[in-house]
């Protein structure tokens, strides 16, 4: 599908920061679709709507990255199941987006599922799958996470019955700045049931490029963190790193990266802990306390 008309004159596709949650649904609904499909959500297509998959569109059209959605959302089913065979009891999505995992992978019913986001996407994520039954038990709550009263007291309120939590933060960090995410970063260390996040981090020529490919579009949903020094930011203040996963290098595992792109697997990887300014790289890591 292509977009028909120029952003330069029609405005921007993205409005705001919640437009970015439909955005990845639409590449989750494309994926669906295949027969080869990594993973199958039902529900991405219904929650994503027009306005997620014109973004996809474009973004597609200019980057042709759909594969990192892709394999970025495999992976963390695969973190999400691992834990729960692990004995993990609560999952914690912070900024969940359009994010269906309660409703479309088998969970113990036992498995206490929190997740959080901004109103309006809550509210709009509540209308649309009012009716649906989630595998497990769901609790979904509005808050703004930058707020840290607000992301303190969602803490003390949901975390209380947590006994081994998996904190989820996909597609979020790049959003917050770097002082908002050392803020999280150690809120989380604070809480002993939180023994494993799940995250994804993006280089800052990654971050760039982006920037310039889709231009204004990304004017009211700036993307803010992505450090050079990679998992290190986090090992610094206090996290284990237990897992990390360049994603061109899953979806070169996975048949997901077009032919002359595959050329680039020759070369080595970035070392997830000084990756620099200038190379390209985005991963999925497993972290724990
Ligand atoms: C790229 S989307 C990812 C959504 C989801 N995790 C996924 O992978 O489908 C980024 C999400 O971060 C949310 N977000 C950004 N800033 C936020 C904030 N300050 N508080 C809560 N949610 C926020 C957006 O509303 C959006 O749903």
């Amino acid at each position: 599908m292509t977009v028909q008309t120029s952003t330069q004159t029609h405005g921007t596709l993205i409005t705001d920061v919640t437009d970015t949650a439909r955005w990845v649904a639409a590449h989750r609904a494309q994926e669906s679709e295949r027969a080869d499909a990594l993973f199958h959500d039902p529900f991405a297509a219904r929650l994503s709507g027009e306005v997620g998959r014109n973004i996809a569109s474009l973004v597609q059209q200019r980057n042709r990255n759909s594969w990192t959605v892709v394999v970025r959302t495999r992976l963390i089913d695969d973190i999400v199941l691992d834990g729960v065979k692990q004995g993990f009891d609560c999952v914690l999505n912070l900024a969940a987006g359009l994010d269906t995992r309660p409703y479309r992978l088998a969970l113990p019913p036992s498995l206490h599922w929190i997740e959080t986001d901004l109103p309006a996407l809550v509210s709009h994520k509540d209308q649309a799958l009012a009716g649906e039954t989630a595998s497990c038990r769901l609790t979904r709550v509005a808050v703004d996470l930058s707020d840290s009263a607000a992301r303190s007291a969602f803490f003390a309120e949901h975390m209380r019955s947590a006994k081994r939590a998996l904190v989820i933060t996909e597609g979020l960090l790049c959003y917050l700045t770097n002082n908002a995410v050392s803020d999280l970063t150690r809120e989380l260390l604070q809480l002993a049931a939180v023994q494993r996040w799940a995250l994804d981090v993006i280089s800052p020529a990654v971050k760039n490029k982006l920037h310039k490919s889709l231009d204004k579009n990304l004017a009211s949903a700036p993307m803010h963190f992505a450090p050079a020094e990679g998992v290190a930011f986090f090992e610094k203040l206090g996290w284990k790193v237990e897992r990390v996963e360049s994603l061109f290098r899953a979806a070169v595992g996975f048949g997901r990266i077009p032919l002359p792109l595959r050329l680039l697997a020759y070369l080595p990887d970035a070392n997830p802990r000084k990756i620099g300014q200038r190379q390209p790289w985005a991963g999925v890591v497993q972290l724990h306390r």
